[in-house]
């Protein structure tokens, strides 16, 4: 039940003794672990390791890098229940979640140890004779990873299994209510053949191991996936010092359903989308925007369908939706209800917390649908993080389209419609890095860029081969093999 820190190849405690518990969101009584509560010091020494680990780690060749990262996939699939039930026990979202966390683990894994047989550069002609031209990536040295809670498996692995393959070392942080998949996820790579110093995880606080991560000198490229807040921090110190940022931050996603969709299908969509992982996703569908025809029959459907929805416990098969990940998520969830109702918005399902029966200790909360809402109403244009979602009419595509777009967010969005022609509009108008037709706004997979626009990163993409230009610097390599002095743009070839 006592976790270390990994650093240099070993496990170890923090310098100062501290620690800090790990507790069941939907059972307040059952303690998950105990992990070191890590600050300055301990970054120190990981970032240490991982510089010098660099050295090598950057010489051996992609391709046996990304074997390394393709056992670690199957070790995580070997361990992929044991895995599941203890992320469920430590965040709380269902058994079906976090298996599905897990696998998407294991898809990076084997996706990443692809690009490592792949990576390509261009060779292309050059300009002069007896001249040849190419470019190569190069890996950029020591990385900070900085994950949040709710997706403990695949957001790490998005980053950490790329920048591996690519040849940089890591400085994995992750977030302090998600530290046991942490622990496992470095244990499968350290079984998996890593050599000591090139994956190091220290465990603690944003305040206490984050910025100390991000303000290091030695660690040239940060990866953070959380809030726009947070985001904008790390963003700015980036910006001072010239240290390469990756941003992945909050989304207000919507799901447009027009008069010509499938109502029942958009209804099951809505209801995965908003209250899967309890609405703690940046692509968790949070405004549902409803052509004003079929508004009362979906609404009809929809709300039945939510009151319908089974709290509990995560690892109970029963279950649908599970707790809020802590006290503090619940708080906030509690506030932004109270400002809907102060905005007049109609509370249609929902609106409190669940403290009995199965609820009793944990941190749960109703799934919630408010509707007349405005456009512009604090609920139709926060990030909420939780199983709150806001109902919004429009008048027609545009309308819905335009409603859409005034968000300063633009992760994931959907559109549910038949009509080929309007199907193509959204996809060309809607300001967003991911749109679905006829599907919710969750679901990304793992070989197609994930990221968004505005607010909700700084230009990168995570996943895909996207991901290879966040890890990786390019090299523009010219090989003369004339003898001569050759100046390029001054000696012009002559056709004779
Ligand atoms: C997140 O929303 O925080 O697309 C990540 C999805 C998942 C990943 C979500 N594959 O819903």
């Amino acid at each position: 039940m006592e976790y270390r820190n990994f650093i240099n190849g070993k496990w170890v405690g923090a310098r100062s003794g501290e620690k800090f518990e790990n507790r069941n969101p939907a059972d307040w009584d059952e303690l998950v672990g105990v992990f070191p509560k890590s600050g300055a010091a301990e970054v120190d020494e990981a970032v240490e390791a991982a510089e010098q680990a660099f050295r090598k780690w950057r010489l051996v060749p992609a391709p046996k890098r990304a074997e390394i990262i393709y056992r670690a996939g199957e070790l995580l699939r070997k361990h992929k229940e044991e895995i599941a039930r203890d992320m469920t026990r430590e965040m709380g979202k269902v058994i079906q979640e976090t298996r599905g966390d897990t696998q998407e683990g294991i898809d990076t894994a084997y996706y990443a140890a692809g690009e490592g047989r792949r990576m390509f550069g261009e060779t292309t002609p050059a300009e002069l004779p007896d001249k040849f031209a190419m470019s190569v990536r190069q890996p950029i040295g020591v990385c900070g990873i900085i994950s949040p809670w709710n997706f403990p498996m695949a957001i790490p692995t998005w980053k950490i299994f790329p920048a591996l393959v690519c040849g940089n070392t890591v400085v994995f942080k992750p977030a302090s209510d998600t530290p046991l998949t942490a622990v496992k996820l470095v244990e499968v790579l350290a079984e998996a053949g890593l050599p000591a110093g090139v994956i190091n995880l220290v465990h603690g606080t944003g305040s206490g191991v984050g910025t100390p991560i991000v303000q290091h000198p030695k660690v040239r490229l940060v990866s953070f996936t959380g809030s726009s807040y947070a985001g904008k921090q790390i963003a700015e110190f980036g910006g001072r010092t010239l240290k390469r940022v990756s941003l992945e931050l909050g989304g207000k996603n919507a799901q447009i359903v027009m008069d010509d969709g499938d109502i029942d299908l958009a209804v099951e969509g809505a209801l995965w989308g908003a209250f899967g992982t309890t609405g703690q996703r940046c692509t968790a569908t949070s405004r549902i925007i409803l052509h004003e025809k079929i508004r009362e029959r979906f609404l009809a459907a929809f709300v039945e369908r939510v009151k319908k929805l089974r709290l509990g416990n995560g690892l109970d098969p029963n279950v649908d939706v599970g707790p809020l990940v802590n006290k503090g998520q619940k708080e906030q969830i509690h506030s932004y209800v109270e400002i809907g109702l102060k905005e007049g918005a109609k509370l249609l399902a929902g609106g409190k917390p669940c403290e009995h029966g199965e609820c009793k200790k944990g941190w749960f909360y109703e799934p919630t649908v408010f509707g007349e809402v405005g456009q512009n109403m604090r609920i139709a244009q926060e990030e909420i993080f939780g199983p709150v979602v806001s109902v919004i009419t429009a008048r027609d595509l545009d309308d819905a389209i335009s409603i859409l777009n005034n968000s300063s967010y633009g992760l994931s969005s959907s559109i549910y419609t038949n009509d080929v022609r309007r199907a193509l509009v959204a996809i060309r108008d809607i300001e967003a890095g991911i749109t679905y037709i006829n599907g919710p706004t969750i679901g990304a997979e793992v070989h197609l860029p994930f990221g968004g626009v505005k607010d909700t990163g700084n230009g990168h993409r995570e996943s895909g081969t996207a991901v290879l230009d966040v890890f990786t610097e390019w090299k523009s390599v010219y090989i003369d093999y004339s003898g001569k002095l050759q100046k390029a743009q001054i000696d012009n070839v002559r056709i004779e």
